[in-house]
């Protein structure tokens, strides 16, 4: 063994040697695709300078919200006004069909509807009219709380929307990703007797993978 071994250990060196070099030029070789990739990335990523669109709720008007006590259901009919910006220069959005819209009092669904489908352009403002329709069993307590919020002035309803989003730039158009909205609002009043005005209103959102 010791004799096999001595002759052979200079050729494994100079082996060795070669496979170094091969394997600093892989690393090169990686390291330049790698900046170029991240080279890519930031420049696409300062020219386009993607920014969140924000949403808020302009107006509300409630035409329906009747207790039916034969059957102990509610009935609401309403109009969210939701005020979508997208900040972007170089990126229009896609609203594609598939969203809901739910609105919820404490916990319990009142109505649900969806949002138009359309393209907005970059730089551009559009006030989405979103209606929204439902009929729901309630027990006492529903209908109490909803007394008490009412004579209050302090109404807490949250919005949640959900609605499957693509990026268009340069006629290219991204992956559909799903765009989550949560606003919280309180108005002072549910009714279709008086137009309600909102009091305040706190927005979170996120994004996640579309469908998946
Ligand atoms: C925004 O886009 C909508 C829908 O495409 C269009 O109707 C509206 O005129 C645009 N508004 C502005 C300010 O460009």
């Amino acid at each position: 063994m010791g004799k096999r071994s001595a002759p052979r250990y200079p050729e494994d060196e100079n082996k060795g040697g070669g496979c170094c070099c091969c394997l600093l030029g892989c690393c090169c070789c990686l390291l330049l695709i790698l900046l170029s990739l991240v080279g890519t990335v930031a420049y696409l990523y300062y020219t386009y300078k993607p920014k969140p669109p924000s949403y808020s709720v302009n107006n509300m008007a409630v035409s329906k919200f009747e207790f039916s006590s034969s059957d102990l259901t509610l009935y609401t009919k309403l109009v969210a006004s939701v005020r979508a910006e997208n900040p972007n220069e170089m990126i229009g959005i896609k609203y594609a069909d598939g969203s809901r819209t739910v609105v919820s009092y404490r916990g319990t669904t009142l109505c649900s509807g969806k949002l138009p489908t359309f393209v907005q352009g970059p730089k551009n403002i559009t006030v989405m009219e979103i209606a929204m329709e439902g009929r729901h069993g309630f027990g006492d307590g529903l209908q109490k709380a909803l007394e008490e919020s009412e004579n209050e002035g302090n109404v807490p309803l949250d919005i949640y929307v959900s609605v499957p989003v693509y990026l268009i730039f340069n006629d290219e158009t991204s992956p559909g990703i799903r765009v989550n909205v949560h606003a919280a609002l309180v108005i002072d009043s549910i009714s279709p007797k008086k137009k309600p005005t909102i009091k305040s209103a706190t927005y979170q959102g996120n994004v996640e993978a579309a469908d998946g």
